[in-house]
């Protein structure tokens, strides 16, 4: 197999990914893939409803609490969106994508769950 065909493959794959619609309170609504995770659906749409930071799941700056709609989530920081508020709909937009349309909101953290520095001894 040639890279070139790989990447054919790989634009025919996404392409019939489907597509689900997302909203994110204050802002239009946008279109995301299956195969793609919310945050960079908003991106590639050009829309800024929530801040970019680490796109891997640690910072916690694109926290959503997800009110409608069915999700499969990648693993996420605990410390970011604990298992008891996972299961009320609390996310990371960098870890999620759409099984179904999807309506949330922005949900900041109330604490950074950034591990502390460690102090040299
Ligand atoms: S951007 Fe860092 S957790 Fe989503």
């Amino acid at each position: 197999m040639t890279t070139g065909e790989f990447r054919d493959e790989d634009l025919k794959s996404r392409a019939r990914a489907p597509s689900w619609r997302v909203e994110i309170a204050g802002s239009p609504a946008f279109p995301c893939r299956e195969d793609q995770n919310v945050l960079e659906a908003m991106r590639h749409a050009g829309l800024n409803p929530l801040a970019i930071g680490c796109r891997g799941g640690g910072c916690g700056v694109c926290r959503v609490r997800v009110s409608d709609g069915e999700y499969f989530a990648r693993p996420m920081s605990t410390a970011c969106v604990p298992p008891e508020e996972a299961i009320e709909g609390l996310a990371l937009a960098c870890r999620i994508m759409p099984r179904t349309d999807l309506k949330m909101s922005a949900a900041p953290m109330d604490r950074c769950c950034k591990p502390k520095a460690r102090k040299a001894a």
